[in-house]
């Protein structure tokens, strides 16, 4: 996820762009940089860190008088989050300039193309490609050149491009990633989201996949990628900015929920290879240490610890390696018995939490093999770690976990199937349906949020219950946990996450008329011992609402008083789906009670003291 703007017109593009940039920085925010035209050419400003600092350096050089530009706020994907990566990007001759949201996928046979063909590449991004491949069509019009890359650049991408033969024009060009134009009186915008011109014009045309969007300060043309016009329809914005940059969801968790399908999707781009197995080439310098481990720890926090137990059982049916988890700020302190065959998993979506870095270097220092699992580019984690997943879930603003959650359970699952592949101990064709599976889950979960009206009715009803448990065995189980952990730090609500077959040991006891009992029985092997556990729970006077895997109703309705049903799919893997409804519970019930979701009270989006 990143910010483009682009302005063209008769004011000043640069106090124009900054401003909108600043209102996309929720899109990712660590670089960012623009492109005007001055006299000699298309001049470039960017660097390292947030918009901020880009404005203060452009007020120290003195604001530019130019007419038109574009502007990027980075969230990198590919390449560190350095000067050099930030965008915008330019050809060898410095007469093509390019910002970009999204990825490439195909960019490094792009790229060997183009320098087999003498072009030299200054960054490491992918977005690069772009300019140089626009380089080599001098005498095609600029459109037509943007509309040549997209037919051969595979992946979600939006583009903006200014070439320096036409200081009026600006064009852009989308797939999978967002892209909207801002129709003014004789000046027009480019924004990957409205916020970035809503102080200038309500009038907006959306930008389809596949199309290319000509703007001049009084034109604006849409054509498909074989250059046949297409008629846009203009639409009228009726939001005010805080609800535009919320995307009209009341909140960033809201908005985050609704995000995961494409998340999802983003984890899995160029991960699973044209054979149906899962290719990661990230891990391709550590790959011969991966043959030889013998073990596995996965180390982490909260609900990224919850992902690790995940892990822990997916790893171990699929590749028979010991698995241990550990939540990171009891690790080195229990003294665990680790060396140089031993696979240690970090997992943070920030990859700066202090505990699990003390973690992973506490297993460095014993020589361990360490994988990260990160959604921030260039974190602490990653620069700790021999190999890096990372997440790919776009920042996150809420202080509660959602979209990283369920993108680490997709990048674990990634890992697991690996290591299997790696050291052949799960047949082919096994791997493949699991991987079909995992594919599936973007449209599953977008399934699940269509139920999000009815689990609202169901969290008004339940929004005073002061006592609830939430159970599940295997996959199941961290799910109830993190279903609990959600309802615990957004709602305030005491919830206990329990493994169902626990409770007869001791915790029934608090069982009574009044305690709400959430089960979780996904398509599993132990989903009728689950019902079981419920049935134990409802006979002791609990309310029991069960999120159960769809085609198994009648087993549950004598022992459920309400059923959220979720997709069914591969065992462990189709356990993503089911947590939604928990965030979505946990949401809701917060809500009516009125609570400020996005920043519940005591909590750090990142916690950097142990
Ligand atoms: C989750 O909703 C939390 N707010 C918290 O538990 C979080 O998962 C934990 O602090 C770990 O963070 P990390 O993934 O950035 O390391």
């Amino acid at each position: 996820m990143c910010g483009i703007v682009g302005y063209v017109g008769p004011r000043s593009a640069v106090e124009i762009l900054i401003p909108g940039l600043a209102r996309l920085e929720y899109r990712g925010y660590d670089s960012a940089g623009v492109a005007f035209w001055e006299e000699k050419g298309i001049a470039i400003i960017k660097q390292a860190g947030r918009i901020a600092d880009l404005e203060r350096s452009l007020a120290r050089a003195g604001v530019p008088d130019a007419r038109a530009g574009i502007g990027h706020t980075r969230w990198a994907t590919h390449g560190v989050p350095n000067t050099i990566n930030a965008h915008p990007h330019r050809d060898c001759t410095g007469q093509v300039i390019v910002v970009h949201n999204g990825i490439i996928e195909n960019w490094m046979e792009l790229k060997a193309e183009l320098e087999a063909n003498g072009h030299e590449f200054a960054s490491e991004t992918d977005t690069e490609v772009v300019a140089h491949m626009i380089e080599e069509m001098p005498e095609v019009a600029l459109e037509e050149a943007v509309r040549l890359v997209m037919k051969r650049a595979e992946g979600a991408l939006a583009l903006a491009v200014m070439r320096s033969s036409d200081s009026q024009l600006l064009v852009g060009a989308r797939r999978g990633s967002p892209l909207v134009v801002g129709r003014g009186e004789g000046e027009n915008f480019l924004g990957s989201d409205i916020p970035a011109f809503l102080e200038h014009t309500r009038k907006m045309i959306v930008v389809d996949d596949d199309r290319v969007v000509a703007i001049r300060p009084e034109s604006v043309t849409v054509t498909d990628l074989d250059g046949n016009p297409v008629e846009a329809a203009e639409r009228l914005i009726e939001w005010d900015l805080e609800a535009a940059e919320k995307g009209g969801y009341a909140t960033f968790m809201e908005k985050e929920i609704f995000e995961q399908p494409k998340a999802i999707a983003d984890t899995l781009r160029g991960r699973i290879g044209p054979n149906g197995l899962v290719r990661l080439t990230e891990f391709a310098e550590a790959e011969r240490r991966l043959r030889e481990i013998d073990k596995v720890f996965v180390v982490a926090c909260g609900t990224s610890f919850h992902a690790a137990m995940m892990a822990k059982y997916a790893i171990e049916r699929w590749t028979r390696l010991p698995v241990e988890i550990d939540i990171a700020s009891e690790f080195r302190y229990r003294d665990p018995v680790l060396d140089r065959r031993s696979l240690v998993i970090g997992i943070s979506q920030s990859g700066e939490t202090l505990d699990t870095l003390a973690a992973v270097r506490y297993a460095r220092a014993q020589g361990s093999v360490l994988v990260g699992v990160s959604n921030v580019v260039d974190s602490a984690l990653a620069r700790e770690a021999d190999a890096v997943l990372y997440t790919r879930a776009g920042p996150e603003i809420g202080v509660a976990a959602t979209k990283t959650f369920t993108t680490q359970l997709v990048a674990l699952q990634l890992i697991g199937l690996h290591l299997a592949q790696v050291r052949g101990t799960m047949d082919e064709g096994t791997i493949v349906n699991l991987v079909q599976g995992i594919r599936r889950l973007p449209a599953s979960v977008e399934a699940v949020l269509e139920t999000v009206p009815d689990i609202t009715e169901l969290a008004k009803e339940l929004a005073d219950t002061r006592d609830v448990f939430f159970l599940g065995r295997s996959g199941d189980f961290p799910v109830a946990m993190e279903g609990a952990l959600k309802l615990k730090e957004i709602a305030y609500v005491r919830a206990e996450g329990y493994a169902a077959g626990e409770m007869k040991h001791g915790p029934i006891a608090l069982i009574e008329p009044g305690v709400l009992v959430v089960g979780v029985a996904t398509d599993s092997h132990v989903r009728g011992k689950t019902l079981s556990n419920m049935a134990e729970m409802k006979a002791r006077g609990a309310t029991i609402l069960l999120v159960l895997a769809e085609g198994h109703r009648d087993e549950a309705l004598s022992v459920a008083d309400h059923i959220v049903e979720v997709p069914s799919g591969p065992d462990l893997i189709y356990t993503v789906t089911s947590v939604v409804p928990l965030q979505v519970l946990a949401y809701q019930i917060a809500s009516a009670r009125g609570l400020d979701v996005d920043k519940p009270r005591n909590l750090a989006k990142t916690v950097t003291v142990e």
